[in-house]
């Protein structure tokens, strides 16, 4: 994120967030395009480098890292293609436009409905997870009269993910296939008069910071794909997952091009066309949370900041213990510093960003914004506590937009039904 201080106000790309909190209230999600436009194009530049021409990878971006039309719609105009896990996330990437074809859907758990919506749009490929899925699918596809083209989720037991919750490449997670069922899936495939498998996919887990990971589990492939090419069956296509990782605090990262000269030095050989599915990597160091100061309470153990933000807005602290920065918009009289737990309005504990976090001292009605918060922030976020769901602001040229609009607690209360023997 391109920070700037500009009047003693912190500014992303030129907009004072005072001036965004001023217009759209806080607490609000305000992202850069310049940032994911940078990050598409550094991911872009790097596979260019290493592979080659007639291999570039296919970015489908993993919608579920940040899936607000306006974000989808600005990486489709770059050329992305999208990762869908749902028939929500399907439609989301329909109204932003992309083309079908750019469109691969995974999950393991896809319903009739998504399976139909999905080959009535015509999409690329179902990243298959199991047998019985393998099957469903083929009815599916045989009611209606569509033909499915799919690859299977290999699980090449490796592990991967920066945190336990989110490392799905380990045996034991519910994720994809083993080798032999990746065997038994083409063999039923064989015999199946609406679906074609074309190849295999794997995605190991989120945040992986143990690179080697990355390199440990394309060294899988090569054999795999021989394998599986011995016995007769088409393996040209391969989709490598997302899971690179950013920098939320001080965390060592491997550099890009190691990465892609992975895939160039034992994908790229195998002759298949690559699909690459980055979430965090494009969207995550590109947002921030704005959150205003509520309060500030002290007593005989701790200081607390108390923000109108909270983990129904941004969970990953509480779920993952994630780290996330915590930085004063007004850059006035900041000499004093002093330890704050930052916490939330939420009647639980867990309801905490940060605890014992260095900041200077604070008073009501003072802007912070959270960072690195562009990934898996707004998307994961609630109406826990009858909290209406954030808004969103996309930066880009110097203005700001209001890119979704802060839900009403009408339009929550909305949804409830009472019947009328309780009225
Ligand atoms: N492909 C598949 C099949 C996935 O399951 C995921 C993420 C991705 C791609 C994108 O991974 P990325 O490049 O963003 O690491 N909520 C968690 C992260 C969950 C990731 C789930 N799957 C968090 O806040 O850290």
């Amino acid at each position: 994120m391109a920070y700037t201080v500009d009047k003693n106000q912190l500014c992303v790309d030129g907009v004072a967030l005072s001036d965004i909190a001023d217009a759209v209230a806080t607490p609000t999600y305000v992202y850069s395009a310049d940032v994911m436009t940078t990050q598409y194009h550094n991911l872009e530049n790097a596979m260019v480098r290493n592979l080659p021409a007639d291999q570039q990878p296919l970015l489908c971006y993993a919608c579920k890292a940040n899936s607000n039309i306006a974000v989808l719609s600005l990486l489709r105009s770059l050329g992305s293609g999208l990762e869908i896990v749902s028939g929500g996330e399907l439609h989301r990437g329909l109204r932003a436009g992309f083309n079908p074809k750019h469109i691969v859907m995974t999950g393991v758990g896809k319903q009739r409905q998504e399976i139909i919506d999905c080959l009535e749009a015509g999409i690329k490929q179902f990243n298959v997870e199991s047998l019985p899925e393998l099957e469903h699918i083929q009815n599916v596809a045989s009611d209606i009269g569509k033909k499915a083209t799919v690859v299977f989720r290999l699980n090449p037991n490796v592990s991967g993910g920066g945190h336990d919750k989110i490392s799905t490449g380990r045996e034991r997670d519910k994720f994809g296939l083993n080798l032999e069922n990746v065997h038994n899936a083409y063999a039923m495939a064989q015999d199946m008069s609406h679906v074609e498998a074309i190849g295999l996919s794997m995605h190991i887990g989120s945040q992986v910071f143990q690179v080697l990971s990355f390199r440990k589990a394309f060294e899988t492939l090569p054999d795999i794909v021989k394998g599986l090419r011995d016995k007769g069956y088409n393996v040209s296509s391969l989709d490598i997952g997302g899971g690179f990782p950013i920098q939320y605090n001080d965390e060592e990262l491997l550099d890009l091009d190691a990465y892609a000269e992975w895939v160039g030095q034992i994908i790229a050989p195998l002759g298949t066309d690559i699909i690459m599915e980055p979430g965090r990597y494009l969207v995550g160091n590109a947002g921030v949370l704005l959150t205003k100061t509520l309060y500030t309470k002290h007593t005989r153990e701790r200081d607390f900041l108390i923000l109108d933000a909270a983990m129904n807005d941004l969970i990953r602290p509480t779920l993952y213990d994630a780290y996330h920065g915590i930085e004063k918009v007004s850059k006035d009289g900041e000499d004093e510093e002093t330890f704050y737990d930052v916490v939330g309005p939420i009647c639980e504990t867990g309801d905490t960003f940060s605890k014992d976090r260095a900041l200077p001292v604070m008073k009501t009605g003072d802007l912070v914004v959270i960072k690195e918060a562009g990934a898996y922030g707004m998307c994961m976020a609630s109406n826990y506590n009858t909290r209406g769901l954030p808004a969103e602001v996309l930066v880009q040229d110097g203005a700001f937009h209001v890119i979704r609009k802060r839900q009403s607690v009408d339009e929550i209360l909305d949804k409830d039904i009472v019947p009328d023997h309780l009225k």
